[in-house]
């Protein structure tokens, strides 16, 4: 008896088969190729995205040796905000998927703002009037498609996050529905009534009727078409992937916090049944929403983590794996004034510049390879100490511990610097695929493997601990420094 997730997130499609105790059994994994066609703009191919999907989870099978049928449910989570648009009537998109990490429509938000309606869209949504979110780019891709328009008032397309988009092609076009986590981050759902908003959706100019029904993050939603995979598997589970991570690492208390370190870098922290809003640009948002009901958390969100060190890596080639990185940042010479501010697609919390750009500042003669990725990988430290100190701000206690996951936490020397730039302790998981995890752990209870969250906490086990070790003065001096550079990029 085995649970399946699907874990499609921006550079990557990874399908995952786990036991009911949450214990990998095999996985399979594809690379997303990225589209860049402007700067700042970056999109996906959605058949790249569906064929990824069917051969991941094939692959997955067959390494575990496992049939459709040994599966009991399968749990979908994704890259956010990620915009697909598709005609009905055959399943195509009619445009590349446009990317979270997008700034195309920051024209449009500015506009937007300018005419007063961000505390509007804050109050309903709990987001802010920034290009990251779904809403803008549907409009961008109905005004920009030629004839799209037309065929949205004739009901032919939906819109769908790429976790909408493969319910969709998994279930053979019979579903078209996304999780209330997902709407939630769309700047159309108001996160209070639970249902797609029509003042939103008018001012966005967005028709409702592309917009899919929003269900529960555990559930039975649809089953997969039984012609893909040899037996129709229960589609139980659907969550944001930063949600789903905070499933995986069983932040399910209010006032626990879990920071995921992916292509960008989110902190989520629960509070449970109340709604905070934030005075200080972070967003608010749905955790999960199961038996009807929502659970909210703070979140902060930070466009580049990983992605930084991809570029390093691919882009500079400055070395072949990101297992190198390790060694490469603890032999740097540290405090040298070198800090990279990666802003390559604008700055997100607590900044929210959509026009600054990355910047690399303090070089000198001797800096080399070895800096620049010790200085990539701090960025991402002084960010989620940006996040923790900005949810401090907004009331939130100093977090007792922060409990971390994605790729990028396999390298000790990028988490105990995190511990040590937040003087706070870093909590590494077992199974750092918490995100795949996550909505595993959904589809266990939307088939009712599980009775209840109460039955996954004690499944979470700690791989390490790291505790704070950086003199005060010594934390204070850097932290300043990250601030002054980013001082230098901001544009507003
Ligand atoms: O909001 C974007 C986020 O969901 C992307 O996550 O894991 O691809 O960095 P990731």
């Amino acid at each position: 008896m085995l649970l399946l997730a699907l874990d499609q997130g921006t550079t990557s499609t990874r399908a995952i088969l786990l036991t009911q105790e949450g214990k990998p059994v095999a996985s399979d994994q594809r690379e997303l190729p990225q589209i860049f066609p402007r700067s700042g703009w970056v999109e996906h191919d959605p058949e790249e995205i569906w064929r990824a999907t069917e051969a991941v989870i094939g692959g997955a099978l067959a390494k575990a040796n496992a049939k459709a049928s040994d599966v009991v449910a399968l749990g979908i989570t994704n890259q956010r905000e990620t915009t697909i648009i598709w005609d009905r009537r055959t399943g195509k998109p009619i445009h590349n998927a446009i990317v979270w990490q997008d700034r195309r429509t920051a024209d449009v938000c500015e506009r937007l703002e300018k005419a007063g309606h961000g505390p509007t869209f804050t109050a309903k949504t709990g987001l802010l009037l920034d290009p990251y979110f779904s809403g803008t780019k549907i409009a961008w891709i109905l005004d920009q498609v030629s004839g799209a328009r037309d065929l949205a008032a004739a009901g032919h397309l939906a819109f769908g996050t790429v976790d909408c988009f493969l319910l969709w092609r998994l279930t053979g076009g019979k579903v078209h529905a996304t999780d209330a986590t997902n709407a939630s981050r769309s700047l159309l759902y108001d996160i209070a009534k639970g249902d797609w908003d029509d003042e939103l959706c008018g001012l966005l100019n967005v028709p409702r009727s592309l917009l899919p029904q929003v269900v529960d993050s555990a559930g039975v939603v649809g089953h997969t078409d039984p012609k893909l995979f040899g037996h129709a598997i229960p589609i139980a589970g659907i969550a944001g992937d930063q949600q789903a991570a905070t499933v995986g690492q069983v932040c399910f208390a209010p006032g626990t916090i879990k920071s995921t370190y992916g292509t960008g870098c989110f902190v989520v922290l629960n509070t449970g049944a109340t709604r905070v809003a934030s005075k200080n640009k972070l967003l608010t948002t749905i955790a999960y929403k199961m038996g009807g009901k929502p659970t909210y958390a703070v979140e902060g969100s930070i466009f580049v983590a990983g992605a930084s060190i991809q570029w390093l890596r691919d882009g500079l080639k400055l070395f072949a794996s990101a297992g190198e990185t390790q060694a490469l940042a603890a032999a740097a010479p540290a405090d040298d004034g070198v800090y990279l501010v990666p802003a390559f697609t604008g700055l997100g919390a607590p900044y929210w510049d959509a026009h600054a750009r990355g910047a690399i500042l303090g070089l000198s003669r001797d800096t080399g390879i070895a800096t620049l990725v010790r200085a990539a990988l701090e960025a991402v430290c002084y960010q989620t100490r940006d996040l923790l100190t900005t949810m401090q701000a907004d009331g939130a206690d100093k977090p007792v511990a922060l409990r971390v996951d994605g790729g990028m936490t396999a390298n000790d020397w990028a988490m105990q610097f995190l511990a040590d730039i937040l003087d706070v302790p870093v909590e590494r998981p077992k199974i750092l695929e918490t995100t795949a995890l996550g909505a595993a752990y959904l589809a266990g209870l939307g088939v009712g493997l599980y009775q209840s969250t109460d039955d996954l906490a004690s499944l979470w086990q700690r791989d390490r601990l790291f505790e704070p070790n950086m003199d005060a003065g010594r934390r204070d001096r850097l932290y300043a420094g990250w601030r002054q550079a980013v001082d230098r990029i901001l544009t507003k």
